[in-house]
């Protein structure tokens, strides 16, 4: 109980200087906090060591080259998507469209706001989640049994965009611009999960899957310790789909075959992982997949997650999801209830703790 006691005051003023992970690093700290501390590291002997995990697999890359002029290379394009969503849950994709330079820009602004004055950014800090912008360090910082070495900024930009003057003047044009993009490739790779699903072009977004976007902006510091801690603990994502773009640094890694994996950062590439409403509506056939950043001794590591669902204010909350009824067979009975994205977040939330997913609870 003490122990509980004396944490909860070292949470409390950890978040009260609003500095983030960012501040303890800035004031020179060469042995974490144990607020941070994971003690399942220790117990189990898990190896969160910087060197890459030489696993004898490695995430499936797909390139959309050509993918709207040629019917038999899109057809390709599809069976790779399949193939990825059913068996791994995640895949690379190259030449999405994306330019370059707009992904510089966003990790760049994305830094940027994190490593500008202490006195700019701690405006922003907060733990009222109606605000349209949030920066903290974790969402779950008092409810989790260890904090991640990682500050995020959090904020929803569709189909409601945020009042522009609610944002940081740092990064407010780029997110927006980023995310108008980012929601014509989550279109795009709608499509093509529509058709691997052997549904018409237009089923997931007519189901309302890619409307609702959330844009986090993670900032992982280098940290001193790294072996007793987590960039980001072991998770699946509540969501229809995650698109992720992760700077040079690395540290993501994906459970594969009971396996960590790791997600080899590639230049100018984004990161696609099926999330939990996926495996839901696509009633198992798609797979959300596990996954989590280790924290490293060099850094920081920026990464911006976009995802895509709408559960709060704006949008349809109150539409119901399950198994996708063309899906459904007499050897394939629905395997999930019915639930709304509110309903699903609202359950995952409230189990943070034990970092499995939500899934089982709506399961029939
Ligand atoms: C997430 C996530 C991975 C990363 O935000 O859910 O898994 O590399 N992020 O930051
Ligand atoms: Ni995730």
């Amino acid at each position: 109980m003490e122990s509980n006691y004396d944490r909860r005051s070292e949470l409390k003023a950890f978040d009260e200087s609003k500095a983030g992970v960012k501040g303890l690093v800035d004031a020179g700290v060469e042995k974490i906090p144990r607020i941070f501390i994971h003690e399942q590291n220790k117990q189990y002997n898990v190896d969160v060591s910087d060197s890459s995990c030489d696993s004898k697999f490695s995430i499936p890359i797909i390139d959309f080259e050509g993918i709207d002029k040629d019917v038999t290379l899109r057809d390709n394009i599809v069976n790779k998507v399949r193939d990825a969503c059913e068996n791994w849950g995640i895949f690379q994709v190259v030449n999405h469209g994306v330019e370059v330079t707009v992904l510089d820009e966003i990790i760049d602004r994305i830094r940027g706001f994190h490593e500008q004055d202490l006195e700019v950014r701690k405006e922003f800090y907060t733990r009222d989640f109606s605000r349209s912008f949030i920066y903290n360090t974790n969402f779950y910082f008092y409810q989790a049994p260890a904090a991640n070495w990682r500050d995020t900024i959090y904020c929803s930009m569709a189909p409601s965009p945020p009042n522009p003057a609610e944002l940081p003047e740092i990064c407010r044009d780029t997110m927006i611009d980023y995310s108008n993009k980012i929601m014509k490739l989550g279109l795009t790779i709608s499509e093509l999960l529509s058709e691997a699903l052997g549904l018409k072009p237009n089923h997931l977004k007519d189901m309302g899957c890619v409307e609702g976007l959330s844009l986090l902006g993670h900032y992982y510091p280098a940290c001193p310790e790294p072996d007793l801690t987590m960039g980001l603990t072991k998770h699946r994502d509540a969501t229809f789909l995650t698109i992720l773009l992760q700077d040079h640094i690395g540290g993501l890694q994906v459970l594969y075959q009971n396996q960590w994996v790791d997600v080899i950062p590639i230049p100018g590439s984004l990161v696609v992982n099926v999330g939990d409403m996926m495996q839901l509506v696509s009633n198992d056939k798609f797979k959300s997949v596990f996954h989590r950043v280790l924290a490293k001794n060099v850094g920081p590591r920026i990464s911006v997650a976009c995802f895509f669902r709408t559960h709060n204010k704006q949008g349809s909350t109150h539409r119901i999801y399950g198994p996708i009824k063309e899906l459904l067979s007499k050897e394939n009975p629905p395997m999930y209830k019915d639930t709304t994205v509110k309903d699903y977040v609202s359950y995952v939330q409230s189990i943070v703790l034990d970092g499995n997913s939500g899934l089982e609870h709506f399961k029939i």
